[in-house]
C-alpha cells in the first residue's frame, strides 16, 4: 500500500463545496485501485477563522502543513474582507513561503464542451503555461508613503533575480521537452519594461542553448493574448511572468470554455517542501452554496497532484472519467448545462469504477 499524506484547505467561498467533490474522488479512486491511500487531514483556515482569530492561518501554519506529501486547496476570499488581507494571509504565504516556485496550467478543450472561439475543437488548443511563482510583480516590494494626502505616493516593485528567472526557464524548457511538440514560447513586455524584463529574455536565450531540441519563440505580452484567440493551434508550452502568467491563464481557461475547468499545481520542483494543487478560479460569490460549482478543474488538478506523488495510472484514470463524464454532456451551468456539483461528482465516481 503506497500512502500519501494531503493537507485540505476548502477556505472559501465555493472552496468548500468543489474540495468536497474533490476528496469523494480521491476516496473512489483509492477503492477502486486497492494499492493507494490517502490520509486526509483538513484545515479551516480562511475568512471565517479570519474573522473569528485576526490571522487566516495560524503563526505556526507552514510548519503544520510541512510533513504532508500535497495540499489541496479550494479558493480564497470573502465579500466583507479585502482580497489583499486574504491572498497574502494564506495562498501567497505557502506559495512563498515553500518556494513553490513554478506554477503549471494546463489547458484544453475537454470533450463534449464547446468552447466560445468558433473553429476551435478537442485537439485545436492544448496548451501549458507556465507561470513564475516566486517574485516578479508579485514579490510584495513596494510601499505607501504620505497616506490621504495629496503627495501620496504607491510603488509596485518588480523583483527578477538572475536565480529566480533561470530556474523557470529551466523548468519551462524542461516541461516543454517532455511535450510532443517540443516548443515553447516566452513571454515578455521586453520592448517597454527595459531592465528585469530585458534580462528575463537574456536568460530565457542563455537556457534555450542547453535544450538544443527544444524549439521556442518569443511573444509580447500584449500580441500573445491575439494569438492565443485567433491562432490558439501555434502554442504549445507557454512561460511567463507571475503577473502576464496570472492574466493569461485567465484567458486560457476562458478559451477552453469556463474558469471551472482550468487546473493549476504550484510546484516545489525540488521536492523540499509540499507542493500545492487548486481549481485557478476564486471563490465565486455568484454561486456559493448553489451546488453548481463546477468540480471538474478541482478534479484536474487532483489528476496533477496524483501526477506530482509519483501515480500516473491513478492520474490518468482519474482523467479519463472526467472526460467521460463530460463527454456524455453531464455539465454544470457554467459550461452549459444543467447538472449539479453532485450529479457530475457522482458521475465522476461512477466512471471510475466502471472503466477499466
Ligand atoms: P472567481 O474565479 O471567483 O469568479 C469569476 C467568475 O467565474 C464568476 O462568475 C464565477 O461564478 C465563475 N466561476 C468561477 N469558478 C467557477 C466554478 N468552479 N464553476 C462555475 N463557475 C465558476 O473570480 P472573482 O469573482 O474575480 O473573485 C472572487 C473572489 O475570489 C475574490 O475575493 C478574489 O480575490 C478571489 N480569488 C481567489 C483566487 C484563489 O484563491 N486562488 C483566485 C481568483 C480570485
Ligand atoms: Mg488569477
Amino acid at each position: 500500500m503506497r500512502e500519501y499524506a494531503i493537507a485540505t484547505i476548502p477556505a472559501d467561498g465555493i472552496g468548500p463545496e468543489v474540495i468536497a467533490a474533490g476528496t469523494t474522488v480521491l476516496a473512489s479512486l483509492e477503492k477502486r485501485l486497492g494499492d493507494i491511500k490517502f490520509n486526509v487531514e483538513n484545515f479551516d483556515w480562511g475568512s471565517d477563522y479570519y474573522k473569528k482569530n485576526g490571522v487566516m492561518m495560524p503563526t505556526d501554519g507552514l510548519q503544520q502543513l510541512k510533513k504532508f506529501d500535497a495540499i489541496y486547496f479550494g479558493a480564497v476570499g470573502a465579500p466583507d474582507v479585502p482580497d489583499h488581507i486574504t491572498l497574502w494571509g494564506l495562498r501567497l504565504p505557502i506559495c512563498q513561503g515553500f518556494d513553490q516556485y513554478a506554477n503549471v496550467r494546463p489547458t484544453k478543450i475537454l470533450p463534449g464542451i464547446t468552447p466560445p472561439l468558433r473553429n476551435c475543437g478537442p485537439g485545436d488548443l492544448d496548451w501549458v503555461i507556465v507561470r513564475e511563482n516566486s517574485e516578479g510583480e508579485y514579490s510584495g516590494h513596494g510601499g505607501r508613503a504620505h497616506k490621504g494626502l495629496p503627495e501620496e505616493v504607491g510603488t509596485e516593485v518588480s523583483i527578477f533575480t538572475r536565480v529566480g528567472v533561470t530556474r523557470i526557464m529551466r523548468y519551462a524548457f524542461k516541461l516543454a521537452q517532455s511535450r510532443p511538440r517540443k516548443f515553447l514560447t516566452v513571454v515578455t513586455k521586453s520592448n517597454a519594461q527595459r531592465h528585469g524584463m530585458v534580462m528575463w529574455d537574456e536568460i530565457a536565450a542563455e537556457v534555450a542553448a542547453e535544450f538544443p531540441d527544444v524549439t521556442w519563440d518569443k511573444m509580447l505580452v500584449d500580441a500573445m493574448t491575439v494569438r492565443m484567440t485567433l491562432n490558439p493551434k501555434s502554442l504549445d508550452t507557454i512561460v511567463a511572468t507571475n503577473l502576464h502568467a496570472d492574466i493569461l491563464s485567465d484567458l486560457a481557461g476562458a478559451l477552453a470554455g469556463s474558469l471551472g475547468v482550468a487546473p493549476t499545481a504550484n510546484i516545489d520542483p525540488e521536492r523540499r517542501f509540499p507542493s500545492m494543487f487548486e481549481p485557478i478560479h476564486g471563490s465565486a460569490f455568484d454561486i456559493t452554496g448553489k451546488g453548481i460549482a463546477n468540480p471538474v478543474a478541482t478534479f484536474w488538478t487532483a489528476a496533477q497532484m496524483l501526477d506530482h506523488l509519483g501515480e500516473p495510472e491513478a492520474s490518468a484514470r482519474l482523467m479519463r472519467a472526467v472526460e467521460r463524464v463530460t463527454g456524455a454532456g453531464i455539465l454544470t451551468p457554467d459550461v452549459g448545462g444543467t447538472a449539479t456539483t453532485q450529479e457530475v461528482t457522482d458521475a465522476v465516481v461512477d466512471a471510475i469504477h466502471s472503466s477499466n
